[in-house]
């Protein structure tokens, strides 16, 4: 299976990616790191693999997402995609995009859906005063963050944690649950993944 990727920021969740899919007799193989920030640094880590590497800003475009990801999607295309990867890509993609790769597409979102859809998860987590919080792969559908769920990873929350250590925490699961999901979806396994 080729894979793009699309991130919008530093990419860890891509570059965990890319790290599993080195594996001999891995299922799926890069073919594209895209983001909507040419300036993505995440976008110099892949090329640095030998990624092939896009970049397409989404402000030139202004309030026309349409034809913002009518050019995503002919870039995604042109590299044989076969399937997406979501990875801190922070553009809501609209209904006609997701249809276009319904089924194929995946993204890492930081809680433990169905809660805590949206931004903002981890201080959402801590104010809720919940004693776990997590991850989850799940497959993108038109509804923002609520696609059938491939995969979720626990961490507990901890006393004194900030929301930046509690996503600290589970940015170190997104980097195991998202290739193991990749893993198995790439295969055609729909087994669910559940971490620890
Ligand atoms: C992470 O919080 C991840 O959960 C979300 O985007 C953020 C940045 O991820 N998807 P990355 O480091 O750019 O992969």
């Amino acid at each position: 299976k080729r894979v793009a990727i699309l991130i919008s920021g530093g990419g860890s969740n891509m570059l965990a990616l890319l790290d599993s899919m080195e594996d001999a007799g891995h299922p799926a193989e890069p073919c594209l790191v895209a983001s909507n920030d040419p300036e993505a640094p995440g976008l110099a880590k892949a090329a640095a693999r030998g990624v092939p590497t896009a970049g397409l800003d989404h402000r030139p475009f202004g309030k026309d997402r349409a034809a913002f990801e009518a050019e995503l999607h002919k870039i995604i295309e042109s590299h044989g995609a076969d399937m997406i990867c979501l990875a801190g890509f922070m553009r809501v993609l609209t209904a006609g995009f997701v249809s276009g790769w319904s089924g194929r597409m995946l993204n890492i979102h930081p809680s433990l859906l169905p809660k805590y859809r949206g931004l903002h998860t981890h201080a959402r987590a801590l104010e809720a005063g919940d004693a776990e919080h997590g991850c989850t792969v799940h497959e993108v559908t038109p509804e923002l963050d609520d696609g059938p769920i491939l995969g979720q990873a626990r961490v507990p929350v901890e006393p004194g944690d900030t929301p930046d250590t509690l996503a600290a925490r589970v940015l170190t699961m997104e980097h195991k649950l998202y290739p193991a999901v990749l893993r198995r979806f790439a295969a055609g396994d729909r087994r669910p993944v559940w971490l620890p």
